[in-house]
């Protein structure tokens, strides 16, 4: 059969059916926003290299871009009581997160108003009273204003409106404390988005933290993110029987998303993938159900004319639903099986499924523009009426320490080796500048696009720099 291919860029499709065929399938619709599409051609131009291997556009980002988006810093479980901080690190940039009353989140700058010394050393969880400087011993209420200055008869000039500690903009969304260093940002909602109408569905309020995983990655932090936004690397990197199928839908400057299903893999023609190597021949159901055993089931056979998803997703709803203490029962297979990936800019990735329930969080380690830090939570479902239970500390992994480490994650511990197995590579290549830009698909590639599009909004050109 011969595919006719829309002269349109950004129109055409892989063969096999779509999405929204495979979801028509179902036996439960997802909700309202799962079905949504949206996509508009962007344009085909290379991103220019330099922006995974320049430390003076590393520099552009740290002065133009971080200090003036909304950033998610911690769990508010991570902060249940009054006095207790979270600090945040993003470049040089570092942010204390507090409890200053118990409906009161509050956030101020890591730093001494004296001499400008750290408050906290470390990232993370922590219980503080108020807020001590270790240099000269200033100290703060949980609230910034001015506690205590030893010697006060020395600092007439230090008061409340010059010496209190510095705020910044903080708020909360979905259980997720943010702060944004620009006094005159716009409001969270703004980045936010189409963000509380589509999570309306999926409460991430209603979700605790399984488990936290941090490594660093040896690859610029829009490299290591740019890999999880497209799943067109997945026949080439983790040998997956789907290719093109996904889809793709960009909701504005600062929210895209992904849907690529599992458990039901196209088939991949020879006219979309050339060569015996990549051609995956139609699976039969039963055989896609085999392909779903990563997920432990004991479901081994397609009832005629049903499919694996609905086997697959029914036997999940009475497992999960019963080891989650939640009824699951009215859960479309979309949201039990389905990847379903959003982003908001700059670099958080929201999963709203129950089965693979991620976030994660890509920036800078430090000021290098070689490496960056992934932050991996898997959010489990919590039974209404329960309380958030004390979150887990994070583990961390540094380059070489493989996935597999984490028990946890189970299967999708060795497809996170396989991704940063690759970006290593990737990295090293970009910086050896045998082509100056990167190349994007039109459609499988376009959150990538929209992501540097947007970036373009906060940094200033070259040309227009002093
Ligand atoms: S530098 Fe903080 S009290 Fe002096
Ligand atoms: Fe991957």
């Amino acid at each position: 059969m011969t595919k006719t291919v829309d002269p349109s860029p950004g129109a055409a499709r892989a063969s096999g059916p779509s999405i929204a065929d495979t979801l028509a399938r179902d036996a439960i619709a997802p909700p309202a926003p799962i079905l949504q599409s949206q996509y508009e051609f962007l344009g085909d131009d290379d991103i220019p290299v330099e922006r995974y291997t320049s430390h003076a556009y590393m520099q552009r980002e740290m002065n133009e871009l971080w200090p003036r988006v909304w950033q998610w810093v911690c769990r508010e479980e991570h902060i249940p009581d009054v006095g207790d901080t979270y600090v945040y690190d993003i470049g040089r940039h570092s942010v204390v997160v507090v409890r200053s009353a118990q409906d009161t989140v509050q956030a101020f700058h890591n730093v001494c108003t004296h001499r400008g010394t750290r408050l906290f050393e470390r990232e993370g969880c922590g219980y503080s009273g108020g807020f001590t400087c270790p240099f000269h011993g200033w100290s703060w209420h949980l609230d910034g204003s001015i506690d205590t200055i030893p010697g006060r008869w020395d600092f007439p000039h230090a008061t409340e409106q010059t010496h209190a500690l510095r705020p910044v903009r903080c708020d909360t969304w979905g259980g997720f404390v943010f702060v944004n260093l620009d006094n005159a940002a716009a409001p969270l909602e703004r980045q936010l988005d189409v963000l509380p109408q589509h999570f309306a569905h999926f409460p991430l309020e209603r979700r605790r933290i399984k488990l936290h995983v941090q490594k660093r990655l040896p690859a610029n932090w829009k490299a290591a993110q740019e890999a999880f936004m497209e799943a067109y690397h997945n026949f080439a990197t983790h040998d997956a029987p789907n290719g093109g199928n996904t889809q793709y839908d960009i909701f504005g400057k600062f929210v895209s998303r992904f849907i690529h299903n599992i458990g039901s893999y196209s088939p991949q023609s020879l006219e979309d993938y050339p060569g015996d190597k990549w051609r995956r021949p139609a699976l039969t159901e039963q055989e896609q159900l085999q392909m779903l055993s990563v997920f432990g089931l004991s479901s081994d056979c397609v009832p005629e004319g049903d499919t694996a998803r609905n086997v697959a997703a029914a036997e999940l709803r009475r497992r999960l639903g019963e080891a989650l203490g939640t009824d699951l029962s009215g859960v479309s297979e979309c949201m039990m099986l389905d990847s379903i990936e959003y982003h908001l800019f700059p670099n958080m990735f929201l999963f709203p499924g129950v089965n693979v329930p991620m976030v994660y969080r890509f920036r800078p380690d430090g000021d290098r523009v070689d490496h960056c830090l992934f932050d991996l939570l898997l959010l489990e479902m919590l039974p209404e009426g329960t309380p958030h239970p004390v979150p887990p500390e994070p583990v961390f992994l540094d380059v070489d320490d493989s996935y597999t480490q984490v028990q946890a994650l189970g299967w999708l511990a060795p497809v996170y080796d396989q991704d940063t197995d690759n970006l290593m590579l990737q990295q090293k290549g970009l910086s050896s500048a045998a082509k100056s830009g990167v190349t994007l698909g039109n459609y499988q590639e376009a959150r990538i696009r929209r992501m540097h599009m947007t970036l373009n909004e906060y940094i200033t050109p070259p040309e227009s720099q002093p």
